[in-house]
């Protein structure tokens, strides 16, 4: 599915609709053969910048996890200009007291942020479970709007600029009633209301548009041209799931603030890793198919590369990761270190066997490497070295598997999840 061709209009499937790759992007070349990729050396986050060994849990908190964290701020993610306390106004603007037949409460909240921009907003889907006191609840964005994520006609359509390259539905980038529901096998929201957990969703387009000049609507349009450039859109969208668990904690009893589960696919994985790395109320890390600048390990030179995210999508990262287009092996961090930033918190990462470009086995020895930093807590991460078969998931405080099948997230993945989930956290 993800495989680049070079030879005639290169295409991928996401959601069911066709997005062409840019001309650039198509000329860079792609390997998927690992007998040709040159050796790599990884960098340990257990060294200092300054080449003195990290040796204790302490010392990792106190200088080699900020030093980690800001290499990846100023190298690949951006350097966030509103890192908090933020101002917020909420708006509980719908509340169904019988939603998914009866089972859950759903709200609609839109957020504001009066000190920084009057205009812009995040619009909240939460669904809380009835039959639970204390929820952990999964913080999650969507692709296409809220109102995709689900069947119930309540669930306001999104107004927002939304890529009509995702769904046949979409004509001129808006979203209409005809795509209700389209992501809802992405969103198996009965099966998990039924096992005790709540969901709040937001459109990861609500405060940047997902597209190079998607800035200039939305939250990085307020910053001088410099902080923007320093910042990203995955930024932004990090920054949209810290609003949504500062949201979460202060406004809605139900939830239980301990137990925020961060979970993404592809882009949005990026984004939620990036997001947890920044927020420790995140307690539970799940990466779906984050692929290149999410899980799977950069210098291996397998499907995507810094260079094609780059080209394609020059607005995700800061301007800085550009510099590593062609020189990866000189970028500070790789991704096994954004993993270790989650230690000693629960992370899993999980891939799929046809989503190559995501480069699964790179995603797993992400998970691998990130162990030695679990190791100075006590805790054993995957416990493993070998990639599982397909469907048969692995590890302890790391869990991993690799689902047969397509890039995607779906009912499988989700159970996984929250069998994970069910191991670190107690529901009330
Ligand atoms: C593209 C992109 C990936 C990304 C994916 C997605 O395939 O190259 O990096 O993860 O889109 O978000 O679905």
């Amino acid at each position: 599915m993800h495989k680049l061709s070079t030879n005639k209009a290169i295409i991928y499937t996401l959601l069911g609709g066709m997005i062409a790759f840019n001309a650039l992007a198509q000329k860079i070349p792609v390997n998927y053969d690992e007998s040709k990729m040159p050796a790599y050396t990884l960098p340990d986050p257990l060294v200092l910048p300054n080449g003195k060994p990290i040796k204790s849990k302490e010392a990792w908190e106190k200088t080699g996890r900020p030093a980690v964290l800001k290499l990846f701020a100023e190298n690949v993610y951006g350097v966030n200009p509103f890192p908090g306390p933020v101002k917020i106004t909420s708006e509980v603007r719908s509340v169904n007291e019988n939603a998914l037949g009866g089972k859950a409460v759903s709200k609609q909240i839109t957020l504001r942020f009066p000190e920084i921009s009057p205009t812009l907003a995040l619009n909240i889907l939460l669904y809380l479970p009835k039959n639970v006191q204390k929820a952990p609840v999964f913080v999650s964005l969507n692709f296409t709007g809220n109102h995709t994520a689900t069947h119930e006609k309540d669930v306001f359509v999104t107004e927002n600029w939304v890529n009509s390259g995702f769904d046949k539905t979409f004509a001129n980038n808006r979203a209409t009633e005809a795509s209700r529901g389209i992501a809802e096998r992405r969103w198996p929201m009965e099966a998990i209301i039924a096992r005790g957990y709540a969901v709040a969703t937001a459109y990861y387009g609500d405060l940047e548009a997902d597209h190079a000049e998607g800035w200039k609507m939305g939250l990085r349009s307020v910053l001088t041209p410099e902080q923007r450039e320093k910042w990203s859109a995955i930024g932004v969208w990090a920054w949209s799931m810290s609003r949504m668990a500062d949201y979460l904690i202060q406004n809605e009893a139900q939830i239980d603030r301990k137990k925020l589960i961060a979970v993404g696919h592809s882009r949005i994985g990026k984004a939620t890793l990036w997001a947890a790395a920044e927020d420790p109320r995140f307690s539970i890390v799940i990466s779906n198919d984050s692929g290149e600048g999410g899980a799977a390990l950069s210098r291996r030179w397998i499907g995507e590369t810094v260079e094609h995210l780059n080209t394609q999508f020059p607005h995700w990262f800061c301007a800085n990761y550009k510099k590593y287009n062609k020189a990866v092996s000189e970028l500070p961090v790789d991704q096994h270190e954004l993993l270790a930033l989650m230690a000693p918190r629960p992370l899993y990462v999980a891939s799929a066997t046809e989503d190559t470009w995501a480069d699964p086995k790179g995603e797993f020895l992400g998970a691998v490497e990130a162990e030695k930093v679990y190791q100075l807590y006590k805790k054993t991460g995957l416990g493993t070295t070998t990639m599982p078969m397909p469907n048969s998931p692995v590890g302890q405080t790391i869990g991993y598997h690799i689902r047969e099948g397509k890039h995607d997230i779906l009912r499988y993945d989700w159970e996984q999840y929250m069998n994970f989930a069910d191991k670190h956290v107690e529901i009330k």
